[in-house]
């Protein structure tokens, strides 16, 4: 009997335990090392964080796996050769200290290792969950979606309350998808840019209105959009609307404006023919009472059924919350605005519009070309230096040329100016079959009122029934504005 006793055999004493005990322990201190240096820094590193929570409790799994491995194959073996009986049980025969001593040390070591594991994985949950994983882990094809992140009213707010959101369900899949990304960075495999929309984005009940309650929007919203006109002396002109963004069914308040769409009582849904989403033939609508009206444009002759009907929520307008790449135009007329770039330059708004759309390889190469341009440009101009900066800024914050993205790569539906946004619907073409109905448009005062226009002095004449639109050109309303405002409007264009 004395023979047969498994733990007397030793089977942990061959080359693969002996390899899985090494790996293991070396993981082990690896991961203490890592802990203890994580949690003394002040600013998390991704890199570190997937080192301590994801790699080396990999290895300690593996370690612990080599060590079981071991044993189980040095035990067939002994079977086999016939030094120990199959049917032999694990016996343990406690009036041995030597077992004793060995049953001890399997349980310490079982609770140590246990501990160890709900802190470890409690760590890579919180890790994985962390904007610096999400945003610097996976540093080239994250970096546009990280830098306009930081610079959007959402900054604080962090990317699984909008990616995930809560539930077990959602961890999984997410985790899921994340393993998919991870093989897409390993074998560089990626697209560029990150194609949008995202499929399967969860749905904005779950996530947007965890933090925006709809039923409490109200009122309007006085918003000025500062522009410059492409002339010699950059000629302000500004447009100061009050948008009619009204609210939801809260039964204290009004219903109507901007987000009656996402009123509980109201449905919207769609279809679009495109990959994007900015084609849209065909809308139905359901009225609180459960009527239902279909609209549809002209040219639309296909069936509704083969395309994905999607009901309109928060994301069918407020697509870019935290990943707004700037035009070129939107950004220059900021700049100009606020003084970063000096009005006194001629033909500053056009010719740093041009400067910055080139086509540029890589941001370093941008960064020089626009210093060469303005200098060339403005030669020993007092505010060339300026310029050039806040060019090399502007371009760095809303520019991705390794990952081709910036503004002309992820359409805004916010407005309707430099993308069809709401005139994908409310251009006037969608109406009802007997042609008696159709979504509302034209009226430039449905969804805000110019309350003033202009510069100077116009622009203290408010008019709150609101002005009637003054566009520089007019001819404009032949076309729908993003037809002409591509975001990179210049001189001669
Ligand atoms: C306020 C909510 C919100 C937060 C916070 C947020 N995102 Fe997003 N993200 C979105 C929405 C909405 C989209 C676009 C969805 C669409 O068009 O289908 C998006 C798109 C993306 C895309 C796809 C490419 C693109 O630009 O459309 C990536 C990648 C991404 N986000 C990563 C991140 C990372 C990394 C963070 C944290 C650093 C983050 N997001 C934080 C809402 C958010
Ligand atoms: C964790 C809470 C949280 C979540 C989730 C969240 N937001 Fe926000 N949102 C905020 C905060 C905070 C602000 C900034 C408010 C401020 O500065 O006035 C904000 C601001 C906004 C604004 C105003 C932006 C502006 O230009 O002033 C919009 C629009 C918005 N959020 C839409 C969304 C959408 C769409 C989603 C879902 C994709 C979303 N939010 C998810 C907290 C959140
Ligand atoms: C039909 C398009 C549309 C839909 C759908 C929509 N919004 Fe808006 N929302 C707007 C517009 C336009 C504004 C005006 C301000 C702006 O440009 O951001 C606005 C303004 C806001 C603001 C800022 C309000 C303020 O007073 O500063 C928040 C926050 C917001 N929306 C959140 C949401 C959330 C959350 C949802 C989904 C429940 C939603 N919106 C659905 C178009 C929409
Ligand atoms: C997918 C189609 C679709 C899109 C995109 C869309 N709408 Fe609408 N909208 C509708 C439908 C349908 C109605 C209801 C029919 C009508 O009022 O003519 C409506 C109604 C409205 C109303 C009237 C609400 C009331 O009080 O009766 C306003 C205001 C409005 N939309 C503003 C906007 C704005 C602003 C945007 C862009 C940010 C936008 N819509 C984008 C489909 C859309
Ligand atoms: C369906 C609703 C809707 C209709 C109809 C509409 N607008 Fe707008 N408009 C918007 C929204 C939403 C914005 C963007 C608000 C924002 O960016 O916060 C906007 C923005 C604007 C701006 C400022 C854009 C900028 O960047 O300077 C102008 C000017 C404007 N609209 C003019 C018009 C004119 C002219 C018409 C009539 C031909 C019209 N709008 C019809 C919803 C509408
Ligand atoms: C036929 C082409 C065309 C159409 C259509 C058009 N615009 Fe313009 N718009 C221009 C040009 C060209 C300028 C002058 C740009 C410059 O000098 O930089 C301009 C200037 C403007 C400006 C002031 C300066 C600037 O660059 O923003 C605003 C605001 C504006 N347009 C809004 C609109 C709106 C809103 C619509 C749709 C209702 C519209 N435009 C339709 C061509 C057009």
């Amino acid at each position: 009997m004395k023979e047969t006793s498994l733990i007397r055999r030793r089977f942990h004493r061959n080359w693969i335990s002996l390899a899985g005990a090494i790996v293991a322990l070396g993981s082990f201190f690896a991961f203490l090392l890592l802990f203890v240096i994580d949690i003394m820094q002040h600013q998390g590193n991704p890199y570190l964080g997937i080192l301590a929570y994801v790699v080396a409790p990999m290895f300690l799994f593996l370690g612990v796996g080599l060590i079981v491995l071991g044993i189980y194959l040095e035990r067939r073996q002994a079977i086999r050769s016939g030094q120990v009986s199959a049917h032999t049980a694990f016996t343990i025969d406690l009036s041995r200290p030597r077992d004793k001593r060995v049953l001890a040390l399997f349980i310490w070591g079982t609770v140590i290792f246990l501990i160890l594991t709900a802190i470890g994985s409690t760590q890579t949950y919180h890790y994985t969950e962390s904007i610096s994983f999400c945003g610097q882990a996976c540093h080239e094809p994250m970096e546009p979606e990280f830098v306009a992140y930081q610079q959007s009213p959402h900054a604080r707010v962090e990317c699984v309350d909008c990616h995930v959101g809560s539930g077990a369900a959602y961890y999984v899949k997410a985790k899921l998808n994340g393993v998919h990304q991870l093989l897409a960075m390993v074998g560089n495999s990626y697209q560029r840019p990150i194609p949008t929309p995202i499929k399967g984005l969860r749905p904005a009940q779950d996530t947007c209105e965890q933090c925006h309650w709809p039923q409490r929007f109200s009122g309007n919203l006085d918003k000025s959009f500062h522009h410059f006109l492409s002339d010699e002396h950059n000629t302000p002109f500004s447009v100061r609307l009050l948008l009619n963004v009204g609210g939801g069914d809260h039964p204290n308040y009004p219903s109507g404006g901007i987000h009656w769409h996402v009123s509980e009582s109201n449905r919207v849904e769609y279809i679009a023919t495109d990959d994007k989403r900015q084609v849209i033939p065909w809308v139905r609508y359901t009225k609180p009472g459960g009527e239902v009206v279909e609209y549809r444009t002209k040219g639309f002759k296909g069936n509704p059924a083969d395309y994905e009907v999607r009901t309109m929520d928060c994301m069918d307008c407020h697509n870019r919350p935290a990943h707004l790449f700037n035009s070129p135009n939107d950004e220059v007329d900021l700049a100009l605005h606020t003084g970063r770039l000096d009005r006194s330059m001629p033909w500053l708004r056009s010719n740093a519009v041009w400067i910055l759309t080139r086509e540029y390889d890589t941001k370093d190469q941008a960064r020089a070309a626009i210093a060469a341009q303005v200098n060339a440009v403005y030669p020993g101009h007092p505010q060339a230096p300026a310029a050039v900066a806040e060019l090399q800024r502007i371009y760095g914050a809303n520019f991705f040329p390794e990952m081709k993205a910036d503004w002309r790569s992820y359409p805004d539906n916010r407005s309707h100016k430099e993308w069809t946004g709401c005139f994908r619907c409310h251009a006037g073409d969608h109406s009802t079959a007997d042609g008696k109905d159709s979504i509302s448009s034209g009226d430039c005062n449905g969804c805000h009122v110019i309350l003033a226009q202009g510069a100077g002095e116009d622009l203290q004449r408010l008019n709150p029934a609101g002005h009637t639109f003054f566009h520089i050109d007019s001819d404009f309303e032949m076309f729908t504005c993003s037809e002409c405002h591509n975001g990179q409007l210049q001189e001669g264009m």
